[in-house]
């Protein structure tokens, strides 16, 4: 199979956010469902006006190209649900061994890791020209804790793939709450399992 050529040069828009030769993909709120811990108030968000909470342009290779890369730019909205800010789905790589390196554009954010092999998790605040390394193995999600865009670049190997189920079945056990207007992390609230051993 022949793939297209990629365009060697890239560039970002620094005042509109997008980026030159991508492919433009959109979460709304509607797309967001067991992210958030209120899930009344993420229903009541989506009646109203289902905002878009993020857009990513991305410029991806074929994942049977040995050795390529892939990189896109996320651009995260500001806002809540509950006491919770914006935040992506978050994902692991489907070839669990594939890193990544986000770069910072604009905005205010923190992001998740968690290592799905030793459960270890970290949150990293980043802004405009920070290069966060997200090793393989682990679950890797962005908050937008400003009051602006977020914007920040991921280039990882176009084999990666994007794994959601493995989050979606357990959520990140760290998350970012606003208190006294300031982001804080805390623990996940322990599940109740109905009928399960306490
Ligand atoms: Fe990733």
């Amino acid at each position: 199979m022949t793939l297209p050529t990629l365009p060697t040069l890239a560039t970002i828009d620094p005042h509109h956010l997008t980026l030159t030769g991508s492919i433009r993909s959109e979460r709304r709120l509607s797309d967001l469902e067991g992210v958030f811990e209120d899930e009344a108030a993420r229903c009541a968000a989506v009646e109203r006006d289902d905002p878009v909470v993020y857009r990513v342009f991305a410029v991806e290779r074929g994942a049977d190209e040995s050795g390529a890369l892939s990189f896109g730019l996320g651009v995260l909205q500001p806002g809540r649900v509950g006491d919770e800010y914006f935040m992506t789905k978050g994902h692991l790589h489907t070839r669990r061994e594939a890193a990544e390196v986000y770069v910072g554009m604009a905005g205010r954010g923190i992001m998740l890791l968690e290592d799905h092999r030793d459960g270890r998790c970290r949150a990293v605040a980043f802004g405009p020209n920070d290069v966060v390394y997200v090793p393989g193995h682990t679950a890797h999600r962005t908050v937008n804790v400003g009051t602006e865009p977020l914007a920040y670049l991921g280039i990882y190997p176009s084999d990666a793939g994007h794994d959601y189920a493995a989050i979606a079945s357990g959520n990140f056990r760290q998350r970012v709450v606003r208190t006294d207007d300031a982001p804080r992390v805390v623990e996940r609230a322990a599940r109740v399992v109905p009928g399960g051993a306490s």
